[in-house]
């Protein structure tokens, strides 16, 4: 094998951006590459990145100008631009920084050590194709070494909704779902490496439907089978469409041991006007029928959600019912964000766009509601005994720190257990970010 590398890989956007960026390293750590965590070091750095709103999309050039001294120093630096911005501006990328030597979509990144090898002949390869092959089928596994108790899954990708404000399915292409038993071996696999908690992935995993035997499997039966593994303890699954959200998989909320009783589940806007304009294909009644039959299934479910204020033609009646809606259904955590025009989706085109400063005050109304009620949530923890998943260590001795079924990051002081064990602890104290707690039992 030839020398040894340094790949340096930065990775913005959604949880699937991770997962890509973990199976991208382990393909290029099959060619000899190593990850390192500076640009510094590296012999290749790939920007993995998300055009999900203006910013995230922007940020992508900035960050490639402060390589420019990099590549002035090592001419044999090796750039690429990976992920969504890649697929959505492809060449255009080398046109605005020329020192990008490759490019390519989030569809295509297991031809990414050829791509490498073309630029060593001089080349500037591009690669935005939604190729017939699985692409899973072809990148490499990673060797069998002890990892993280955490990880993420991509189970479904692409998206067929076409919300009229989104560049999802035209980044990620249309809706794919990968084969259970190829689910089954990779989960398998991280289970062997140390995983305990498996957060599965799509940008519509609810509407997953991959083959199994003859037939296809819905997410509820993925989920089934991976409840098998002995030593997986959680699973978990995200993200969901209101649309997707099938009595069968409400239901295996009360049947299932090993699945979280957390649901991440936007909803995006109050307002039925506006719900209709974002194609998002649902009202605001029907989602909240939607969460009342889960917490039938789950009395103790919490949810989270994603909100857009200032989307074209929202009023502030409209915002109000964002408001109302965040009040009646009381969100356990939540993500919530200015309406940002995307180039090519239809909302890019609409005429009565919201002014910043009004999207401003609406967004910071709408946070001020949701952070009271995430402190809130947060403090009707404190005098329980939850389970949680140990995962690292903390930074005071002795110290380590875990999740909570909610995903809360809980800290204590504990030498009865370790590493991927699932404890039962008391929560003393609640904190902004995490929770404070004391050893019960194993
Ligand atoms: N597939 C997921 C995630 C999509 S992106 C889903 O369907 O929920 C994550 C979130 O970004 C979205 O839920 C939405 O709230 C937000 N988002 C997407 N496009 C946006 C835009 N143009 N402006 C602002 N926020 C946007
Ligand atoms: Fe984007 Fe809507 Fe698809 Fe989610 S469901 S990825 S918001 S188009
Ligand atoms: Fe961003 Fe692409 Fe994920 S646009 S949110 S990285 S699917």
């Amino acid at each position: 094998m030839s020398k040894s590398k340094n790949l340096y890989i930065k990775t913005f956007g959604c949880q699937m951006n991770v997962y890509d960026s973990e199976r991208m390293a382990t393909a290029m750590g099959a060619d000899g590459y190593n990850e390192v965590s500076s640009p510094e070091e590296a012999d290749m750095i790939l920007l993995n990145t998300c055009h999900i709103r203006e910013k995230a999309a922007e940020k992508v050039y900035s960050d490639l100008g402060r390589f420019k001294p990099l590549k002035a120093k090592n001419p044999d630096l090796k750039i690429g631009v990976t992920g969504c911005v890649a697929q959505a501006e492809g060449k255009e990328i080398m046109r605005r920084q020329p020192l990008v030597d490759i490019v390519v979509g989030p569809q295509a990144y297991h031809r990414l050590p050829e791509m490498v090898k073309s630029v060593d002949k001089g080349e500037k390869p591009i690669d935005t194709d939604f190729p017939e092959e699985d692409k899973f089928e072809h990148l490499p596994t990673a060797p069998k070494m002890k990892r993280a108790p955490s990880a993420f899954l991509t189970v479904q990708e692409g998206c067929d909704k076409f919300c009229a404000f989104c560049v999802v399915p035209f980044t990620r292409g249309a809706e794919v779902s990968r084969p259970v038993s190829q689910i089954v071996t990779e989960a398998a696999d991280l289970v062997e490496r140390g995983v305990r908690d498996i957060t599965l992935l799509g940008q519509n995993v609810n509407a997953y439907h991959g083959t199994m035997g003859d037939g296809d499997a819905t997410l509820p039966q993925l989920i089934r089978e991976l409840s098998k593994i002995d030593d997986l303890k959680r699973i978990r699954f995200t993200t969901s469409h209101p649309n997707d959200m099938t009595q069968e998989l409400i239901d295996a909320h009360g049947e299932m041991e090993k699945l979280m009783p957390y649901l991440h589940l936007p909803v995006q806007a109050g307002s039925d006007n506006v719900l209709k304009a974002m194609n998002r294909k649902h009202t605001a009644e029907s989602y909240l029928k939607i969460i009342e039959r889960l917490r039938v299934a789950r009395p103790d479910l919490a949810l989270s959600g994603d909100f857009i204020v200032g989307f074209p033609g929202e009023t502030d009646a409209d915002f109000e019912q964002t408001l109302d809606l965040v009040r009646e259904v009381k969100y356990a955590q939540a993500y919530s964000f200015k309406y940002s025009t995307r180039p090519g989706t239809p909302a890019a085109d609409k005429k009565v766009q919201v002014p910043e400063d009004v999207k401003s005050d609406r967004l910071k109304r709408l946070q001020a509601l949701l952070s009271e009620q995430q402190k809130e949530f947060m403090g009707s923890m404190v005098g329980r005994v939850l389970p949680v998943l140990l995962e690292r260590p903390g930074r005071l001795e002795g110290q380590l720190v875990g999740r909570s079924e909610y995903l809360h990051g809980v800290h204590a002081t504990i030498d009865q257990a370790e590493i991927g064990d699932v404890v039962n602890l008391r929560i003393l104290g609640a904190d902004t970010n995490s929770l404070r707690a004391e050893f019960v039992s194993k």
